[in-house]
């Protein structure tokens, strides 16, 4: 079972090529894609609103009406994915409480129970001792590291261990999430948390980039480090208050 100090990592991955990538970086990539998405909307609005008036002005029977209900579900498709985005950049206002992190966590933990157990993945669980209280947005918070849950799920479809480890460190706590699962190609570790970014079939590659949102605008720290066929482990530190 490997020890998730900052120099026991690197022990993990050590052989192979290891990849790793932090918030910091990542920053500017998110904060441009929110300007384009923001600029998009509003000609996005009025080209509903002129669909709409096509819609009216041409009966149900027209040659035109299935043009028309193309270009307003497809409007609707970019409305719907352009709101996401944003949503991501900027999480909505923060409802910051005291909770006790490792209570999320055992939710969490416990709406993933069938999944976990079909797909034959261990649990193991290494929190600190003591009911440690960070003050958090609950939801937003839950919504973050369920999303990190998932995506570990999903790496590992042939089963594998998944570990959740706990600690506090000065004014920061930090929670790391290791999968045995398929990891992440040096190449795409710089991209995952890009809105859109993703390697699945049927991904949005939303998961990661509203985890960052949600992480940063708590004024904490997202990183990641994988190997290939070795697994990944995600590190968030929240500041305690
Ligand atoms: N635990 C993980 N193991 C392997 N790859 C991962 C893991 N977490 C994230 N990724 C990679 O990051 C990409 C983006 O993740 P995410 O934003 O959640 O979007 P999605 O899950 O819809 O693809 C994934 O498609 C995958 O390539
Ligand atoms: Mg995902």
């Amino acid at each position: 079972m490997p020890v998730f100090k900052d120099e026991d990592s690197r022990e993990v991955f050590q052989n192979g090529k290891e990849g790793s990538v932090s918030s910091e970086r990542l920053a500017f990539t998110g904060r441009i894609a929110a300007g384009i998405a923001h600029e998009i909307r509003n000609p996005l609005g009025n080209v509903s609103m002129a669909v709409q008036q096509l819609k009216k002005a041409f009966a149900k029977e027209s040659p035109w009406a299935k043009h028309i209900e193309i270009i307003i579900r497809n409007t609707e498709r970019i409305n719907f994915l352009i709101t996401e985005l944003l949503n991501s950049a900027r999480p909505s206002k923060l409802n910051i409480q005291p909770y006790d992190i490792n209570v999320i966590l055992e939710n969490i933990l416990y709406s993933l129970k069938t999944k976990l157990t079909s797909q034959q993945i261990e649990v193991h669980k290494q929190y600190c001792p003591g009911f440690p209280v960070i003050h958090v947005d609950k939801e937003q918070i839950s919504r973050a590291f369920s999303n990190i849950m998932l995506n570990a799920l999903e790496s590992m479809p042939d089963g594998g261990s998944l570990t959740i480890f706990t600690e506090t460190e000065g004014d920061f706590f930090t929670v790391k999430i290791h999968d045995t699962g398929e990891g992440i190609l040096e190449e795409d570790i710089i991209k995952i948390f890009d809105p859109f970014f993703s390697t699945k079939s049927s991904g949005v590659g939303l998961g990661l980039s509203i985890c960052y949102g949600i992480v940063v605008s708590h004024g904490g720290i997202i990183g990641v480090e994988s190997e290939t066929n070795k697994g990944t482990i995600f590190t968030i530190s929240l500041p305690i208050r």
